[in-house]
């Protein structure tokens, strides 16, 4: 746990009537927010959808595709006014705990090149650049590109 981070965090699966949260919180965060059907769907279609909880407060939410072999994170979010304080880093390494249990060989994530913060933060816990995809995420300007991250985890057993 990072040294930040003075209370244990709980994680449990997302529900349906979480999503008004979720969606309140990705909104704040996000310039081009999920929509509540992008949530909706991937509850519906059996994504591993997660709640980090402090108490009984949702501080942040992720979905994570299980699928072939491989776990594809789809969103990880911690709300604004938690960031910086320990829970991304946990959250993260719960979700990577998740992907080994499902026997995942490989968990792979795409990042806006402008997201430092995060990048790093996936630097550290062992993901590696791979490639860009072009254009991938509508940008205030035109699109951005979106840098591809790779946990291999046979390497990070
Ligand atoms: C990216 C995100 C999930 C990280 O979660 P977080 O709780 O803010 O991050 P943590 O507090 O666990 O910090 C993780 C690392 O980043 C560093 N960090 C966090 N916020 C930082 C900031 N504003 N500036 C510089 N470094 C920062 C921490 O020092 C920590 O490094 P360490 O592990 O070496 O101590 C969170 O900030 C977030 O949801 N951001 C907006 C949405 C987003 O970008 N999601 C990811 C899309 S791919």
């Amino acid at each position: 746990m990072s040294s930040l981070l003075r209370t244990q965090p709980s994680f449990r699966p997302m529900r349906d009537d979480d999503i008004d949260v979720v969606i309140a919180m990705e909104h704040v965060v996000y310039p081009f927010p999920w929509t509540r059907g992008n949530f909706h769907d991937s509850l519906q279609s059996g994504y591993s959808c997660w709640v980090c909880q402090h108490n009984q407060f949702i501080v942040g939410y992720a979905v994570l595709m299980l699928a072939a072999g491989e776990a594809h994170l789809l969103n990880v979010t911690i709300g604004l006014e938690w960031q910086g304080r320990g829970w991304g880093r946990a959250f993260m390494q719960y979700l990577i705990e998740v992907a080994r249990d499902y026997h995942a060989e490989t968990m792979y994530l795409e990042v806006r090149p402008s997201n430092t913060v995060a990048r790093r933060l996936y630097h550290k816990l062992g993901f590696e650049y791979v490639a860009m995809r072009k254009a991938y995420y509508p940008a205030r300007q035109g699109r951005e590109d979106a840098v591809i991250m790779l946990l291999d985890m046979k390497k990070h057993a």
